[in-house]
């Protein structure tokens, strides 16, 4: 089924210089970019973004990082993409990830593992309304 996904390369991403290479594997695999801005997030973003994590004992930590430098947050399209797009970022921890996934490739610690993606479509809709907004207007699939 059709769904969109909320992607963020993280701080560390972005310094990196990572970013055109994420938006490739994702524009290779033949999902459709919907939405892309390059931001600053403020505390209130953040610690919305990662409610389900508030009260594990990183939280705050990770709230400084991601609030810490700009991230590039967009919103993608594709078929099953949320689950799709989970297998080609790779588990959280570094020792997981496999090679040919973005953390696999990319990432070699678990705080600050380079890219975001949405765990469920009821996550993926709040995280995509808490970046872009609902009411502002969305490229859809029928403008390409
Ligand atoms: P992700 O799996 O996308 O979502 C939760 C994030 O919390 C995870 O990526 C990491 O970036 C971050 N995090 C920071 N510290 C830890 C930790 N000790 N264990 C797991 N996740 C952590």
């Amino acid at each position: 089924t059709l769904q969109r996904t909320f992607i963020m390369v993280k701080p560390d991403g972005v310094k990196r210089g990572l970013i055109g290479e994420i938006i490739k594997r994702f524009d290779q695999k033949g999902f459709t970019l919907l939405n892309a801005e390059l931001m600053t997030v403020d505390r209130s973003k953040a610690e919305y973004h990662y409610m389900e994590h508030q009260n594990k004992p990183f939280f705050g930590e990770l709230v400084d990082f991601i609030t810490s430098a700009p991230v590039f947050a967009m919103v993608w399209e594709g078929e099953n993409i949320i689950e799709v797009s989970r297998l080609m970022i790779g588990k959280t921890s570094p020792l997981e990830a496999l090679p040919g996934t973005i953390r696999g490739d990319f990432a070699f610690t678990k705080e600050e593992n380079v890219i975001h993606g949405s765990d469920s479509l009821l996550s993926a809709e709040r995280e995509i309304e808490n970046f872009f907004g609902l009411l502002k207007k969305r490229i859809s699939k029928d403008d390409f």
